[in-house]
């Protein structure tokens, strides 16, 4: 790792015309972008532009405290001081290997005027790409302890812009995407949705990252970095005064929002910004405000695409439990025993075979473990999993040692079924077996309600809970994937071992959701909001796409040339190829699947617009190959691929995976053209992308 830390004095402005208004401001290394923050009668704030563009108008900060009075009045600035920041990090395993952190911080010590003279820093730290701050409470004698009842942190929009947003849901993140103006925001119409294990929708709030494009065509996305010891913030909307003021998740049990012990730093209220769509997923601002690696050498855990005993499953075909009684959402048709338990020793043993002569690495497998008929619906779910019984007809050992003789490893599987109390005193024990087999990684999952009932998946006790489970399985030398999760704030830099989540309507309602599954407009806008917060499992690579003959009533809403572009578009160091294995054979797209990295030495997003479509080319570390991937909405459109990024004096043999000329999400899902010929740099090819289409290239060096 090379570091090059510069301090130096920045330009500061501080003046004291009006007595009772202070600013002092900061800009980005390329002067783009300036916050000023001000002092107005004793009440802080800031003000964002950007250019010539006001981005952020006059938004005030606060907070209010349980058993004594709010902090963000009667403030006067103490001191104030400035740095200037540049490093290049490097990522065990990304989107790139090196990581430009460049910024100008201004740091604004404030104290209050009154009897307790409490005291608040405001750190603003400013990027090319946005920026972020936070509140750091210093140690002191007349604050000891926060307990906050709300976080007053605005956003004062300078416009009715163009939102694409899912709900304030303290539970969960799994809401279609909704793009309406920000006065059009009507979360708690999103209530009582059929499809979720869990929901709790209390306001008109928003959950982040939410984007924007303003009328002057600049994207802003607003999230969250660092969350750590505290509650998720959602943010509530105010559109008659086109506000946004942050929410946090509260608990029913406690009735406040977070407590934590001072000295305290609160996570990053961030602001990304940029002029073109596909800067908003090249920004890495979200890891940049985290602290380095923590963990040091992670080599025990390897980047890798697998397969897994957990399609079957949705779709009906098989059972977690043993009994045979109980889908996921449904209780599957027919006598019990007609549909058997997926996680046997022999089904087990087919896709390690399958893994192993595919280039895959790796094998989750769900329904291995007793508990399965107490998890979903259930209120009694504590001390249900242990998370090391396997079901009789599961023989773990084996399997692991079949997988070790071929080269593929097990991945673990931990449901815990919401009940977080019960996998804390079983994660020891759970981790030790995995440590002792080998086993380098787990999926975890919180479907349902949260025991006790009260927290939510979103607030404080939760995140903390999240971050526990981190720690631990650190420990362990195991990563973890985690399903129902808290959302993606950039700990992944800190602690590399979290290595992809969920906290997206994922694959799997399109095998089950009874709205229709995810509409084809679905990823072209993830790419843009949701994947801005990190890797997302998200599970792609059906090729029967209409489901047959498990689900005559649901199917995958986009074409096959489209799911090979998943590879490339999502970013996740493990990768599923999550059809049934029956589904890949004799099929000459699944070549591409057998080829894709998933370990990039650099992205570059060649175009976008959030909500239409995405292009984006990245590079594999390993081999130096590229691969590029390309999605649209329910919109076919043709597209113009400029070769630029390649490198000069190579020949590359490219596989090119389109759309047929009739193909159509829904009609002609199937219909692809596979075509090999040689590119280098300049070369240029145009594409069709079909309504619900994509392509994917594969470029092999010769
Ligand atoms: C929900 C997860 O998202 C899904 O992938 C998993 O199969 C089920 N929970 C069971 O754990
Ligand atoms: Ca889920």
């Amino acid at each position: 790792m090379k570091y090059s830390i510069s301090l130096s004095l920045l330009f500061l402005v501080f003046s004291c015309s009006i007595p009772s208004y202070k600013s002092s401001s900061v800009s980005s290394p390329n002067g783009d972008l300036k916050i000023d923050f001000f002092l107005v009668n004793g009440v802080p704030g800031y003000i964002a532009d950007f250019g010539n563009t006001n981005v952020i108008d006059t938004s005030f900060l606060g907070f209010d405290l349980k058993d004594q009075p709010g902090i963000g009045t009667n403030l006067k600035i103490v001191d104030q001081s400035a740095i200037s920041f540049s490093e290049t990090w490097e990522m065990p395993w990304g989107e790139q290997r090196q990581v430009q952190n460049k910024y100008n911080e201004l740091t604004v010590e404030l104290q209050e005027t009154r009897a307790l003279e409490r005291k608040v820093n405001v750190v603003f730290r400013v990027y090319d790409d946005g920026f972020g701050f936070r509140y750091e409470f210093p140690e002191q004698e007349n604050l000891t302890e926060l307990i906050v009842e709300d976080e007053n942190t605005q956003f004062k929009l300078t416009g009715d812009h163009m939102t694409w947003w899912i709900p304030g849901d303290w539970d969960i993140y799994e809401h279609l995407y909704n793009t309406t103006r920000f006065t059009e925001i009507d979360a708690v119409s999103k209530r009582n949705h059929s499809n979720l294990a869990q929901t709790y929708i209390p306001e008109n709030a928003v959950n982040t990252p939410v984007t924007m494009k303003t009328a002057e065509g600049l994207y802003l996305s607003f999230h969250e970095a660092d969350l750590t010891n505290y509650a998720g913030m959602t943010l509530k909307v105010d559109e008659d005064n086109l506000m946004m003021q942050s929410e946090l998740v509260g608990s029913d049990i406690t009735g406040y929002k977070a407590k934590v012990a001072v000295p305290f730093n609160t996570p990053w209220r961030t602001v990304q910004i940029a002029e073109r769509a596909g800067d908003l997923i090249e920004s890495n601002l979200i890891v940049n405000l985290n602290d380095p690696n923590i963990l040091g050498d992670v080599s025990w855990f390897r980047p890798m695409k697998y397969v897994g005993i957990w399609w079957e499953m949705h779709l009906g075909k098989s059972t977690w439990d043993l009994e045979s009684t109980q889908s996921m959402n449904t209780v599957v048709q027919g006598d019990a025993g007609t549909v058997g338990h997926g996680a046997t020793t022999e089904n087990a043993k087919k896709f390690i075979d399958f893994a192993s002569e595919n280039n895959i690495g790796g094998l989750l497998v769900e329904g291995w473990n007793t508990g399965w008929d107490h998890w979903i619906g259930f209120d009694d779910r504590e001390g249900v999993f242990d998370f090391v019984t396997p079901y009789e007809d599961y023989d773990l050992q084996e399997v692991v040692r079949y997988g070790r003789e071929k080269g593929v490893e097990v991945i673990m599987h931990h449901e815990t079924s919401a009940a977080p109390r019960t996998y804390d005193q079983q994660k020891d024990t759970a981790y030790a077996l995995m440590q002792s087999l080998g086993i380098h990684s787990v999926k975890t999952g919180y479907v349902g309600p949260i025991i006790p009932e009260g927290e939510r998946h979103h607030g404080q006790w939760m995140v903390n809970h999240y971050h526990g489970v981190l720690e631990k399985a650190a420990e362990y030398q195991v990563a973890i994937n985690a399903h129902e999760p808290i959302k993606g704030t950039g700990k992944r830099r800190t602690y590399p071992n979290a290595v992809s989540r969920e906290g997206l309507r994922g694959q799997e309602f399109n095998a089950w959701a009874s709205d229709g599954g995810n509409p084809p407009e679905h990823l072209p806008i993830v790419a843009f909001t949701r994947m801005l917060a990190g890797p997302i499992d998200f599970t792609p690579g059906i090729f029967n796409i209409k489901l047959d003959p498990y689900k005559p009533e649901n199917q995958v809403n986009t074409t096959l040339a489209q799911q090979l572009a998943l590879y490339v578009v999502i970013y996740s160091p493990i990768q599923m190829a999550a059809d049934l294995v029956e589904h890949y054979e004799n099929q000459p797209a699944f070549q591409f699947i057998r080829d894709v990295g998933v370990d990039w030495e650099q992205t570059r997003v060649l175009d976008g617009e959030v909500g239409d479509f995405v292009v984006i080319a990245r590079q594999e570390r390993e081999t130096m190959n590229w691969f590029v991937g390309g999605i649209t909405d329910e919109n076919g459109r043709d597209f113009s691929l400029d070769f630029d990024f390649l490198d000069s004096e190579k020949d590359y043999e490219a596989r090119i995976y389109s759309d047929d000329a009739a193909a159509h999400w829904d009609e002609n899902p199937t219909a692809i053209e596979i075509e090999t010929r040689t590119i280098r740099k300049g070369d240029q090819l145009d594409l069709k992308m079909a309504p619900g289409g994509g392509f994917a290239i594969s470029l092999i060096q010769k």
